[in-house]
């Protein structure tokens, strides 16, 4: 499904994430011979379905379940190690061949026990909703310079010193954060000599291989993880996640020049939803954000939490679409809104009685906005079986029409359904 002149695609999440990229990059890695995640860790939850099997991955790109493509984990990754192990366990106790599929950067960073402990500690502080997955802490020490890389594996003894300091260091701050628990050094030395061989085997550096890949004219996708809004510069912040989600991620994330990148996709659920705390202008009300969350079973993946949903809201699209530089989009979950009468579009906000059209700097602004909203006739009929743009009821039509407009960016797919085969495109 790659178009014939792109090589090097970059898929990212274009609202709050969990828009439906895994199924997504699952269809369109069928053209493609690597699937690099270069971004997030174990926050991400891209569900798969595959006839009646449903995958979760968490790290491993959603490529793993195409057997001729290569997975990279690139150096933007904080790896959590047991959570890789165990996911690629599973995989291939459920038949999906991995050996020789998956390769880790060894400048990745490890997320260890120790930063889920501060994740907890500092959510105690600024309550921003975190996954708990120790994203935050571990990306704050890549950047204080005090990570540990995969590549430190290679040195158990240098490692197991620097693990000394790492554990003082987040005990010390756990005391102050009030907390009970504590890291334990034994604990963390038995986790990296436990991990250290498998890491080693898989680790390599994967900007040279796919420097090397998109030399030889080989199709690489690069799969974002969370969504734009989530992004560290662009998002909401502070309530984002640590890395940077938008496609200028994948070129640092991935260790390719951003000349090398011939294409970015946005996706987009065809309404808004939101988990965690930060804004969400275009909420629905209660009777129909439950409907949504209802029928488009909006729980999140990794974490269970009910997501906040609401209506498709054209600031933040259109918002991610500057950011990201999209030259497309995939909606996706159309057939979500196959029962309902009629489908606000939110196209602007109302700020202290000004329009605006543009997303604030400021989170506290966008909390006081109101949403402008269009009113868009619903279709009334079950879409999940259509596979072309002219299979789809004619209100469909109009309401995908009107969302690429208001986006200023074509619509290249269409998901109609968790299945693989439920896409138009
Ligand atoms: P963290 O990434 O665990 O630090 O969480 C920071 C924010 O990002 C929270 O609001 C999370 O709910 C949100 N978040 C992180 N990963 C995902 C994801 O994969 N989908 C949706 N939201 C996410």
């Amino acid at each position: 499904m790659f178009d014939a002149n792109v090589r090097c695609l970059v898929v990212v999440g274009s609202q709050w994430g969990d828009e439906g990229k895994g199924k997504l990059v699952d269809v369109i890695s069928e053209g493609a011979d690597f699937v690099v995640r270069y971004q997030g860790g174990a926050n991400a939850g891209h569900t798969v379905v595959i006839g009646d099997s449903q995958f979760i991955l968490r790290l491993i790109p959603s490529g793993i379940l195409h057997p001729t493509t290569t997975c990279v984990l690139g150096n933007g990754v904080v790896l959590d190690p047991e959570s890789f192990f165990s996911e690629l366990d599973v995989l291939s106790e459920r038949g999906i061949a991995t050996e020789g599929r998956v390769v880790i950067s060894d400048r990745a960073h490890l997320v260890l026990p120790y930063h889920k402990l501060l994740d907890l500690a500092e959510e105690k502080r600024q309550n921003i909703g975190t996954t708990k997955r120790g994203i935050g802490p571990a990306y704050e020490d890549k950047y204080g310079r005090r990570g540990i890389r995969v590549g430190a594996v290679r040195d158990l003894a240098a490692l197991e010193l620097l693990l000394v300091d790492r554990i003082r260091r987040a005990n010390e701050q756990l005391a102050l954060a009030g907390m009970t628990e504590r890291a334990s050094l034994d604990e963390h030395v038995a986790l990296v000599r436990r991990v250290a061989p498998r890491l080693l085997a898989l680790a390599a550096d994967t900007s040279l291989a796919l420097h090397r890949a998109i030399k030889a004219g080989k199709r690489i996708l690069l799969e974002g993880a969370q969504g734009s809004l989530l992004d560290v510069d662009h998002g909401t912040y502070p309530f984002v996640t640590s890395s940077n989600t938008t496609a200028g991620g994948a070129s640092v994330g991935a260790g390719i020049g951003p000349t090398m990148i011939d294409g970015v996709l946005g996706v987009v659920k065809a309404y808004t939803t939101r988990v965690g705390n930060g804004p969400l202008p275009t909420m629905a009300d209660d009777v129909m954000e439950e409907e949504l969350r209802r029928i488009g079973h909006e729980f999140g993946a990794v974490t269970g939490r009910p997501r906040r949903c609401g209506w498709f809201d054209a600031v933040v699209v259109r918002y991610a679409a500057r950011v990201n530089g999209l030259t497309a989009l995939a909606v996706t979950k159309l057939d979500v809104l196959d029962s309902f009468d009629r489908i606000p579009v939110g196209v602007s906000y109302l700020l202290d009685g000004e329009r605006l059209d543009e997303m604030p700097a400021d989170v506290t602004a966008l909390d006081r906005v109101t949403p402008v909203y269009e009113m868009m006739e619903g279709w009334k009929t079950d879409t999940g079986g259509a596979r072309t743009l002219a299979a789809l009821p004619t209100a469909a039509r109009v309401y995908l029409d009107r969302l690429q407009e208001l986006a200023e960016v074509p619509i290249r797919y269409v998901s109609v359904g968790t299945r693989r085969d439920q896409i138009i495109g």
